[in-house]
């Protein structure tokens, strides 16, 4: 394996650097158990205090580290262009952060022009940190993942991301066509750790019908790495608007696909 071009090398440092701080920013202001602290952009899409904290936060340290990198946050939209692109998530499972949950995260991405090339996703209360680099691996706090081994649909365990974004009627056929294959369903409230549980082999499959760049930006890295296949987000719209996801371990990704006819790339 070739030596990391060092400008991009330092990025992923210095973004695991930041969204540490972050991570720790947003923990600090995590709500206890509860019902939800913050409020609805729209029907069960829930924004708190600490979704803008973060990005502000994440936004002035890395316009102070690299000026001339674009941004894009998903609460302030594109802040500037640039041919390597940061794309936030400030809390990605912000559901489950408004409740006193566990399940969320902060996720950083960097984008070459239209390829993701880099990835950082902190869950401060899982304790897990995942980072990425194109041809590089994928870890998980530290460690060299991969894409599990499951090779029979009916041993598989695959996720749908749920909004009000996406019709019942939809999500009701994708969910009973991943059932009709005799996998176990699951639902967690966050896209960008579903698709890194499908980086490190924890789930065999992540779906979901309308999802954004922030979203997966960072784990995009971490499933090209660990051996994942991926539908075609960025070509079917997802660069510049919502588009529809399916990652899958390489052994049930024809499977599942077809299932659910989401084609791979
Ligand atoms: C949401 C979560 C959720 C997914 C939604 C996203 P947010 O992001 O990732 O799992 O199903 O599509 O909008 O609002 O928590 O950043």
């Amino acid at each position: 394996m070739s030596s990391p071009n060092p400008a991009i090398a330092c990025r992923l440092e210095a973004a695991r650097a930041v969204v540490h701080d972050a991570a720790c920013l947003a923990m600090s202001m995590r709500p206890p158990p509860g019902g939800p602290a913050g409020k609805q952009k729209a029907a069960q899409d829930w924004l708190t205090e600490t979704d803008g904290a973060v990005e502000a936060f994440i936004a002035e340290r890395m316009k102070a580290l690299f000026p001339d990198d674009g941004f894009q946050g998903e609460e302030g939209g594109v802040a500037r262009a640039g041919q390597l692109r940061w794309v936030v998530d400030p809390i990605d499972g912000t559901s489950n952060y408004a409740r006193g949950r566990s399940r969320w995260c902060v996720s950083l991405g960097l984008l070459d022009g239209d390829d993701p090339i880099a990835g950082v996703i902190e869950a401060p209360a899982l304790g897990e940190v995942y980072t990425a680099l194109r041809g590089h691996g994928a870890f998980l706090n530290g460690k060299r993942i991969q894409a599990s081994p499951v090779t029979d649909p009916a041993s598989a365990m695959i996720e749908m991301g749920w909004s009000n974004r996406v019709p019942k009627s939809v999500f009701m056929e994708k969910i009973d066509a991943i059932m009709d294959l005799g996998a176990m369903p699951r639902s967690g409230g966050s896209g960008a750790l579903a698709l890194a549980d499908v980086a490190c082999g924890r789930l065999d499959g992540y779906i979901e019908i309308v999802i954004n760049l922030w979203d997966v930006a960072a784990a995009l890295p971490l499933l090209a790495e660990a051996g994942a296949r991926v539908s075609p987000f960025l070509r079917t719209g997802g660069l510049t608007g919502p588009a529809t996801i399916l990652a899958a371990n390489p052994h049930i990704a024809d499977a599942l696909s077809k299932a659910v006819s989401i084609p791979l790339e």
